[in-house]
């Protein structure tokens, strides 16, 4: 066989060869962004912790079961749906849902509709592997764990596959270029072996076809997840300056939320308190003698709790001489707001806690389980339409509009009188 051909033919299958590879690297690094779905251990550990941790231990019975191994009893599909809500899979009638219910006498189990699939599938990944004790100190739970960012690692393994593979092209056309010296022809440097391995794939139709959809693939997702949260923000959770707790206070606690929010009752805006409501308390309770829900043990080993040391800092407590500090100016908290209507909606809580008698949890869910607040509905137009459509009036025990509601009663004789009966439909309610 003539050297020429052989060269030629040779250099032709290295080439061939190392578009393969390029194709590779790209078609994994696509796949990364669209399927992220591994189990993360760390995540799952940081939602059990928040979530579970208060009634259920990986090895002991506490309020609910043990998880440890729970996905060798049950299917994950039982798992999200039982996890997601269990109160809708109790009452579709499954049969182990309600065994264990019955079990556990009853006791009811919060519901956790805003962790996603792939959350769930995290926390049961972490109540099979449990705390692997290599994992270094882990920090105190709550705060400190919980502003940890979580780390992506998937991210990281591609961006290491994909160096590695570089490399091995780039190692390949080093190859090439020495079996050229090697026949007598002329060796060219890497600069220009890579211009023409690039050219070479732009030349490539199949090669630039492949790259085009997956790069319109890509933006059309992007796209498409833009668009789709436009406006709409539920299950924003934002991390709070204070690692301030519903869950302890609202919930373990047991304080009223009129007692922070006293306004919803009689005013359009149900406020967020100041810190002079926090101090009414926390004059006393500086953390000192918080106790670690998991282990029992003083929290911050007899110290003030760094939280609510930013409490004191806002409000200028002197928490050593235990006075306020003379001529401090308050710096307010900075609480992230969560729920936000656009301007152009009219929204009353007054209207809807006294004279309407809704619960606060129908419109922001199970504040009092939620260590951190997220938004529970969606807050659009259809969601305060379709309640409007679906509640009815309170008519009864309701003097504010005794004479108006005995005139509508007489003309619906009998008929449900819904929100939208008494106007609750019309624009100008809502818009100015
Ligand atoms: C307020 C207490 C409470 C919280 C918080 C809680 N659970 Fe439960 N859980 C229970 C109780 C009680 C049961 C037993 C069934 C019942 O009575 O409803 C249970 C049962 C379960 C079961 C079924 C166990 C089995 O053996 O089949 C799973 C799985 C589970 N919980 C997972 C979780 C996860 C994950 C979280 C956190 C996201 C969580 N739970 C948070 C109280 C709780
Ligand atoms: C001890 C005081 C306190 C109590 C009791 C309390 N809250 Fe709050 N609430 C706060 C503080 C402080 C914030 C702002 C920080 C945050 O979002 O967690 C807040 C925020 C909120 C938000 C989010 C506001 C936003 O930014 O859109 C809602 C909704 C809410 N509370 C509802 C409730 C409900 C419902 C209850 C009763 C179950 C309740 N709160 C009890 C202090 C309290
Ligand atoms: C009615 C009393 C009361 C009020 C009002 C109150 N707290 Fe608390 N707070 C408590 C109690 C009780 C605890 C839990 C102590 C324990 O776990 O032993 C607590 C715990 C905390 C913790 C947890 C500290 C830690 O490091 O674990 C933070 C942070 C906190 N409160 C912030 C606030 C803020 C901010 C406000 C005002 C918006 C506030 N609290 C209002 C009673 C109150
Ligand atoms: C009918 C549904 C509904 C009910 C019931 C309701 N809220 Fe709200 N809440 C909303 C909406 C909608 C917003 C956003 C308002 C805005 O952006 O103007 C909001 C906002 C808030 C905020 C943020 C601050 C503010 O005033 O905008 C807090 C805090 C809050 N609600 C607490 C409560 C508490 C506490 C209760 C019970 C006493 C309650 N809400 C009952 C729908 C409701
Ligand atoms: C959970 C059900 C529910 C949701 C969600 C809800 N509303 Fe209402 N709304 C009511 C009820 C009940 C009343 C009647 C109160 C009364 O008796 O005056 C009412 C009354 C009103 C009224 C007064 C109507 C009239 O003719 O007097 C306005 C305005 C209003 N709502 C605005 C809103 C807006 C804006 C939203 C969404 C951001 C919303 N509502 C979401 C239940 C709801
Ligand atoms: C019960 C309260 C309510 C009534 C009645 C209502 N709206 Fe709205 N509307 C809202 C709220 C709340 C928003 C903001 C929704 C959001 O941000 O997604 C909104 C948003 C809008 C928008 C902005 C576009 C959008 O989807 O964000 C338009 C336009 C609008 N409404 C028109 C109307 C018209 C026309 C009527 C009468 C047929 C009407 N609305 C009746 C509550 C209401």
């Amino acid at each position: 066989m003539p050297q020429a051909t052989f060269m030629k033919q040779n250099a032709f299958s290295l080439r061939r060869f190392a578009g393969l590879l390029l194709f590779t690297v790209l078609a994994f690094t696509s796949l990364g962004f669209s399927a992220q779905a591994e189990p993360d251990l760390e995540l799952g550990k940081k939602l059990y912790k928040q979530n579970c941790a208060s009634c259920h231990k990986l090895d002991k019975k506490l309020v609910g079961p043990a998880l440890a191994g729970v996905s060798q009893r049950r299917s994950e599909q039982w798992l999200i749906q039982w996890i997601r809500n269990n109160a809708a899979l109790r009452a579709s009638g499954d049969a182990e849902a309600n065994a264990i219910f019955a079990e556990y006498g009853g006791s009811v189990m919060t519901n956790f509709p805003s962790l996603s699939d792939d959350d769930i599938r995290s926390i049961i990944a972490y109540t099979d592997a449990g705390d692997a004790p290599a994992a270094g100190a882990v920090p105190a739970a709550g705060a400190a764990a919980s502003a940890a960012p979580v780390e992506d690692n998937s991210l990281v393994t591609l961006i290491i596959l994909a160096s590695f593979l570089t490399l091995f092209v780039v190692l390949l056309l080093r190859i090439r270029n020495t079996l050229k010296q090697v026949n007598g022809e002329q060796s060219t440097n890497l600069r220009q072996d890579l211009d023409g391995f690039t050219k070479l794939l732009i030349r490539n139709k199949r090669f630039m076809t492949f790259a085009t959809v997956v790069l319109v693939l890509w933006f059309l997702q992007a796209l498409y997840s833009y668009l789709l949260g436009i406006g709409v923000e539920q299950n924003y959770q934002p991390h709070q300056p204070i690692a301030f707790s519903h869950k302890v206070h609202a919930g373990q606690n047991k304080v009223d939320c009129n007692y922070c929010h006293s306004s919803a009752r009689h005013s359009k805006h149900s406020g967020i308190p100041s810190a002079n409501v926090c101090m009414n308390c926390h004059m006393y309770i500086d953390g000192s003698e918080i106790t670690d829900s998991i282990t029992g043990q003083l929290k911050y080993g007899g110290e003030r709790s760094p939280e609510i040391e930013k409490i004191y800092e806002a409000i200028g407590w002197d928490a050593e001489k235990r006075t306020y500090t003379e001529g401090y100016e308050e710096k307010p908290i900075k609480w992230i707001r969560i729920h936000n209507l656009p301007d152009l909606a009219y929204f009353n809580h007054a209207q809807h806690v006294t004279a309407g008698g809704v619960e606060c949890q129908t419109c922001h869910g199970p504040v009092e389980t939620m260590d951190e607040v997220y938004q529970y509905s969606e807050l659009t137009m259809g969601w305060c339409i379709n309640c409007h459509r679906e509640t009815e009036v309170k008519t009864e025990s309701n003097g504010y509009y005794a004479e108006m509601h005995d005139k509508l009663k007489a003309k619906y004789q009998g008929e449900k009188i819904t929100v939208d009966k008494i106007g609750g439909l019309e624009c100008g309610k809502c818009h100015y």
